[in-house]
């Protein structure tokens, strides 16, 4: 068998490499299979390297001849693969787009827009009603002592009064204000009547925790002190106030006791059927204003507590303080 390959058939096998390369470069379907055909073509023991080897037994006028041809197969390989590279990187791409269109007419997935704790928003109401009748604010701390706490207040030790409040003792006679009435002897002390503030904050007991007791809750303090003020402005502004929040809900006024108010009264309003407390109140006893020596023939007022978490329960009808505390979601998203 003649081993030596002619001209004749080095030009075939060039034009069938060409035809069969130009169909496979055609059908690659990614990057990967493109390179695995180049290298199957063009690389140091690829087809066209073959057929350049085979080419050693051609004269040397006719080796030029096919290595001319080689030459330019390996060019037209070479942009051919070019050419198929970019057109699936450009397919690729459009697919990515398809894929991942905005479609701008869908409804919002939504990063949920939070509010405020229904206790705040009750505790800003209530001061901006009080606000609106002309009060100002003021503040004191939550860690007090006997003296504010009691004493000055005109609850003795060992007055019984004390017991109603339960109290957290710290050391060196501090304790966890149990009120926030503290607040009216601290701003008595340094301003001088007429005054009107309201005086919000947080308070300590140490209550049996039950449906409508908690041993942190939130009061809002309530002074005015100014000549000729009787118990009719102390109803007068409970009523309007209390009208200007619950609406027509039905209140009741009930004859009470506090030491630092004389008269004092307890106000209730309906929540779930039965009545609830939502504040104390009474007419500022004299002795209390002795005591920050303000002349109590000349000065008269009014003062008064109020429950933040009630007026909240009682708005809302919500069933038991603690859910107030308990931060779940599925009650809290209700309001
Ligand atoms: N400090 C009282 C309490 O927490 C509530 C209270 C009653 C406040 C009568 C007052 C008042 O200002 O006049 O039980």
């Amino acid at each position: 068998m003649n081993s030596t390959v002619s001209l004749q058939q080095l030009i075939d096998e060039l034009e069938a490499l060409e035809a069969e390369a130009a169909k496979n470069i055609d059908s690659a379907e990614d990057s990967k299979s493109l390179e695995i055909l180049r290298v199957g073509l063009l690389g140091k023991k690829g087809s066209l390297s073959k057929v350049l080897g085979e080419m050693k037994n051609l004269s040397s006028q006719e080796r030029p001849l096919i290595g001319q041809r080689a030459n330019a197969l390996k060019t037209q390989l070479q942009s051919l693969l070019k050419d198929r590279l970019e057109l699936l990187k450009t397919k690729s791409l459009e697919n990515m787009l398809l894929s991942q269109t905005i479609d701008v007419t869908a409804p919002p997935s939504g990063v949920k827009q939070g509010h405020q704790h229904p206790l705040i928003e009750i505790k800003n109401e209530i001061i901006d009603l009080f606000i609106g009748l002309g009060y100002g604010i003021a503040e004191g701390p939550e860690v007090e002592n006997d003296y504010y706490n009691f004493e000055a207040l005109n609850i003795p030790k060992d007055h019984p009064a004390r017991d109603m409040q339960d109290t957290f003792y710290l050391e060196q006679n501090h304790l966890l204000r149990t009120h926030t009435s503290p607040v009216q002897i601290r701003f008595l002390e340094n301003n001088q009547p007429p005054v009107r503030i309201i005086s919000p904050g947080r308070v300590y007991r140490r209550d049996a925790v039950d449906a409508t007791h908690s041993p942190v809750f939130h009061q809002i303090e309530v002074l005015a002190i100014d000549e000729g003020l009787d118990f009719s402005h102390l109803r007068g502004t409970v009523m309007a106030f209390l009208k200007a929040f619950f609406g027509d809900l039905p209140v009741r006024f009930r004859a009470s006791y506090f030491p630092f108010t004389e008269p004092s009264a307890e106000v209730d309003v309906q929540w779930r059927g039965k009545w609830l407390e939502v504040m104390g109140c009474g007419m500022v006893d004299p002795a209390v204003l002795e005591g920050l020596g303000i002349d109590s023939d000349r000065w008269t007022g009014f003062a008064a507590g109020l429950g933040v978490e009630r007026f909240c329960m009682v708005r809302h009808g919500i069933d038991d303080i603690r859910r107030l505390y308990t931060n779940d979601l599925r009650f809290l998203e209700q309001f």
